[in-house]
């Protein structure tokens, strides 16, 4: 199969995107080509994380991901997997279904605890904290129509001591996103590539 291509979309600072671009650079496997950001560069860290890496983030607005038009760069980018990473706008039906089994999203908690509408960023850590979990972690998942409804990838989990702040909680999470999302992207890539050579073979 040929090099995979990766679109990441973000709305915030960019860590995560930041995390992938690096794990796949150099790789035979799959690289990002692709990053857009539905906010502008002032209020989005993704923009600066990417820029240092050598990829410009792509601006678009919430009508223009309704519109079809990112449909469209997607497509004109000829990219194959969609990765959301700290995403924070519904993805449109004809997205999901044009990326079915190739676009994957991850959530701040251990779904479907914590999820849904209004559950993202430190919303889900204050909620976490208020519910005096014991533990929380974070969920790689398919991507629905639905806020945080596709099917469980993967899942890992942290424990949340009592001392713990919301500032705390969030590093935890934060540090098992990074441990964890280019990995099993390269996992679910690999798969299907082999996948793909059986039944080309
Ligand atoms: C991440 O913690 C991600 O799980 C969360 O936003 C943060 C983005 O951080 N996503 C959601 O809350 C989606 N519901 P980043 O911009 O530094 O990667």
């Amino acid at each position: 199969m040929e090099k995979q291509r990766i679109a990441i979309l973000a709305s915030g600072s960019g860590s995560n995107a930041e995390q992938i671009i690096r794990h796949f650079s150099g790789s035979d496997l799959a690289e990002v080509v692709w990053v857009g950001c539905n906010r502008p560069e002032p209020k989005a860290g993704v923009y600066a994380r990417t820029r240092a890496l050598g990829i410009e983030t792509t601006s678009f607005n919430a009508q223009q991901l309704k519109g079809g038009s990112v449909l469209e760069m997607l497509s004109e980018s000829n990219v194959d997997w969609v990765v959301l990473a700290g995403f924070l706008l519904k993805i449109p039906t004809e997205i999901v279904a044009h990326f079915q089994s190739r676009m994957t999203n991850i959530h701040p908690a251990l779904l479907p605890d914590f999820g849904g509408k209004g559950m993202y960023g430190e919303h889900v850590h204050h909620a976490v904290k208020s519910a005096e979990c014991l533990e929380t972690g974070m969920t790689i998942h398919w991507v629905t129509p639905e806020y945080d409804k596709g099917s469980v990838i993967f899942q890992a989990a942290c424990s949340i001591e009592q001392s713990d702040d919301v500032d705390d909680i969030a590093a935890k999470v934060t540090q098992l996103e990074h441990e964890y999302y280019a990995r099993i992207i390269e996992a679910l890539i690999d798969d299907a590539s082999a996948q793909n050579s059986l039944t080309d073979g």
